[in-house]
């Protein structure tokens, strides 16, 4: 029975009436008359930040997401007042905040709904925790879709679901499961060509539903924390998705190597396996750039320790594994083995590094190496020294690279697969229980990572990947999509779930090839290199209960086509590589979701299977067994079929042809596609002619490639390359004009320009405003190719 009279109000509170506003620099407080505070900060003309505080006092000011620099400043803030509303306007964006109950509207200059509060902020009192449930709901407009939250395996568009964010440990997860192993909790709205981002930077176990409990409603609520959320505002996703990356924080750019095809297993081991898996790459002449190493290299499971009859001389076979041109990478966890012997765990003890219960006790869970207990990333110190700790394997040893995993963090054996709620963090100085530290626990762990590889292996970019993460970890790490299954069912999840992170921020992003437990088939197999090639992060990785992996295992042919697929992804690599700039300089997501690229189609705007790979490549893998192609949808506007050079006009869903060897892919129209010559890895070859496949297009098209040293961070002070084409074709003519930034000059002095579809045979040749003879750029009128000088400004060709 209640009996404390506060308690009867149990349910849901709301803010009263506004009893006083005040406007403080760009932010602008409101008082009620029941207490509760709001804080909406002006960051951009755009971006809106709202925090309440029920009870009037705010939280400290902290954020593991927001970057340290997110640009900001707006041109105008304005305030105007009326009985009914006080109106915050900016140069794009009007917010109406009601006097009578603090309800929220934002509209567009024209005055536009965008998105109106419906019940607006409310609370609940949490009465095992203490703290509050934090709620918001928005009226949502008939015709509205939503995208985003991260890893999340359900349908492209959430329009439906009610989807919750609590880092988990699931091994072969399905289709339409709730918490995964990332927490993004950030979605883009689109209703009437208006896009708009909410990011909800809250880390306790978040809630989101879209229309699913009442269909004309979306809500988003926090099991604890504070009712802190972020509007952004469009008109278009792409302005959306890279102010969210802006707010977020972008990556450095990685190695080029991080782009080729990596080879994983669980695990290979002895030195002799991984010698054997290696060698046989080079045999077969199958690309490869990375090796890795999953937990049994390890002494015990005891991160940071060799199992030395497994690995006699570490250092001598990474070594050997490099002058192969192979990059090693070695799996670490969180779970430190309780062994009064082992110095990592001896150490974490002495400097009081590890988690505790509330009561005091050790955080103490199984995992690999059997009970461990489990450092507190939230703590400064903890991730300093957890760096310090990969100094043996990266300076001494020459591992490229790190992979994190089990940070949700994961226990085995217990109810829940984590920490008990009691588990006490530092979180950056903000002591708290693990309700509001799991979410970024994995994040911290990827942070501390990071820094310790970056440390070590500089002056070269470091690696990192790991399982779980929070918003704005794609700052440090690469990530993948954990546990899946060897199904056709998981393809199509694969395809969906890297667009959903890479509209989510997080571009770097690949899925186990082929399905991390059972076995695919041949084909299976086939199909995923065919949609893994064109995901920003390739690797193939399984669990080995259920059979061998590798590309050789399933027979001659399927070994022929996934070669010639993974030979394809090496000769896009400068193209790849000028996306990741493109991702790293602005946000731009690696690959596209077509919504992403046409909004006003609404043909997209339930379409998940198609996507754009860069900017002018549209992918759709073949998804099902037997298909000898598909019905897919051609986004709007020309596009040449990759193998035959057939234009199709798009705007509309047509057959494509698909036998085992083939996909469907098609490049846009005026595109340049640069290619280099197969490698076997990253920089095996030095570049002598940079191949341009030039598109024709009768009217414009820009296409961009950005090069620089492939590592380093040179790049960092100017030296880097980035080119700029500018294609333009009428009846009898194309001209591309060139215009270079930057102070890198690239290995190759020659461009061999490869025209596709042209209308008419060259007759006359013009480079920088000169006539030249056919002969002097080598032309070849049978492939319609010639050779130029890498630093022409313009080229005409005429018929
Ligand atoms: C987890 C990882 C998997 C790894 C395994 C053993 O299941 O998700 O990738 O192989 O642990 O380390």
């Amino acid at each position: 029975m209640i009996t404390n009279t506060e308690l009867e109000y149990k349910g849901n509170l709301f803010p009263a009436e506004i009893i006083s506003f005040k406007l403080n620099g760009d932010t602008i407080s409101f008082v009620t008359k029941n207490g509760v505070r709001l804080k909406i900060t002006v960051l951009r003309d755009s971006i809106f930040r709202f925090r309440y505080a029920p009870e009037g006092i705010f939280e400290n000011d902290f954020s593991y997401a927001i970057d340290e620099n997110p640009s900001s400043g707006f041109n105008k803030l304005e305030i105007v007042e009326d009985t009914e509303f006080i109106t915050i306007i900016t140069k794009k964006l009007k917010c109406k905040v009601a006097r009578i109950d603090l309800r929220i509207g934002m509209y567009d200059l024209n005055d536009r709904v965008i998105v109106e509060d419906e019940l607006g902020f409310h609370w609940e009192e949490s009465f095992e925790f203490g703290g509050n449930l934090v709620k918001m709901s928005k009226a949502s407009i008939e015709s509205e879709n939503f995208f985003g939250l991260g890893d999340t395996p359900t349908n492209f568009n959430l329009k439906g679901k009610e989807i919750s964010l609590w880092n988990t440990d699931q091994y072969a997860y399905g289709k339409d499961l709730n918490e995964l192993y990332k927490a993004v909790p950030f979605y883009v709205a689109l209703h009437n060509n208006l896009a708009y981002g909410v990011f909800f930077d809250n880390t306790f176990k978040t809630h989101f539903d879209f229309c699913k409990d009442r269909r004309n409603i979306t809500s988003f609520w926090a099991d604890g924390g504070e009712m802190n959320y972020y509007f952004i505002y469009g008109p278009q996703i792409s302005d959306v998705v890279t102010s969210y990356t802006d707010l977020t924080g972008k990556p450095e750019l990685p190695p080029m190597w991080a782009l080729g095809y990596h080879q994983s297993k669980w695990s290979y081991f002895p030195e002799s396996k991984v010698k054997e898996i290696t060698s046989k790459f080079r045999e077969l002449k199958f690309p490869c750039d990375a090796i890795y190493l999953d937990i049994d290299y390890m002494e015990g499971f005891r991160c940071f320790t060799w199992n030395k009859e497994f690995f006699p001389d570490p250092k001598r076979m990474v070594q050997e594994l490099e002058a192969d041109g192979f990059k090693t990478i070695a799996i670490i966890d969180p779970g430190i083995k309780i062994d009064p012997e082992y110095s990592v765990f001896k150490e974490a003890l002495e400097k009081d590094f590890f988690c505790k219960r509330a009561d005091g006790p050790y955080m103490r869970g199984k995992v690999w190496p059997g009970e461990c207990y489990f450092p507190d990333y939230t703590n400064p110190e903890v991730r300093e020294w957890w760096a310090d700790l990969y100094q043996e394997l990266i300076a001494e040893i020459g591992v490229k690279g790190v992979w994190n995993d089990m940070n949700e963090p994961a226990v085995m054996e217990v109810p829940g697969k984590t920490f008990p709620m009691d588990v006490r963090h530092d979180y950056d100085g903000n002591p708290c229980s693990h309700r509001k530290a799991h979410n970024v626990y994995g994040m911290q762990m990827a942070k501390a990572t990071y820094e310790g590889v970056k440390k070590f292996i500089y002056p070269k970019r470091p690696f990192v990947i790991t399982r779980a993460n929070y918003a704005g970890g794609q700052r440090y790490t690469s990530t993948w999509t954990g546990d899946n299954v060897a199904t056709w069912e998981h393809l199509y999840l694969a395809n969906m779930q890297i667009q959903r992170l890479c509209m989510s921020g997080m571009s770097f992003s690949g899925t186990d090839i082929g399905g991390f437990a059972e076995q695919p088939s041949g084909e299976l197999f086939t199909r995923w290199i065919q949609l893994g090639v064109f995901h920003p992060f390739c690797r193939t990785h399984s669990s080995g209960d259920h059979g061998d992996q590798e590309p050789w295992c399933f027979g001659e042919e399927v070994l022929e086509i996934t070669k010639k697929f993974v030979e394809l992804r090496y000769q896009l690599i400068p193209y790849l590589y000028t996306a990741f700039h493109q991702y790293v300089e602005d946000g731009v997501p690696i690959i596209k979701p077509l919504v992403y690229v046409d909004q006003e189609d609404v043909q997209t705007h339930y379409r998940s299977d198609e996507f754009i790979f860069g900017n002018q490549i549209l992918v759709c893998p073949i998804q099902e067994p037997n298909a000898l192609g598909r019905r897919m949808y051609i986004s709007r506007g020309k596009w040449f079929n990759y193998w035959d050079d057939e234009v199709v006009e798009g705007g509309k869903e047509i057959w494509v042809d698909a036998p085992l060897h083939k996909m469907p892919l098609y490049i846009k129209e005026g595109a340049i596609i640069p290619k280099y010559p197969v490698q076997q890895y990253v920089d095996e070859i030095e570049i002598k002619e940079l191949l341009l496949e030039v598109y024709y297009k009768h009217g414009l098209e820009n296409s961009e490639l950005y090069e620089d040293a492939h590592d380093g961070f040179d790049y960092k002070k100017g030296r880097y390359s980035l080119r700029s084409f500018k294609l333009s074709g009428k009846l009898q003519e194309i001209s591309i004009q060139q215009h270079k930034d930057g102070k890198y000059s690239a290995s190759y002095e020659t461009m061999k320009l490869r025209f596709h579809g042209l209308p008419f045979e060259i007759k006359k040749l013009i480079v920088d405003n000169e006539e030249v003879s056919l002969e002097f750029l080598k032309i070849d009128l049978k492939e319609n190719s010639l050779i130029i000088n890498k630093d022409f400004n313009s080229l005409q060709l005429m018929g």
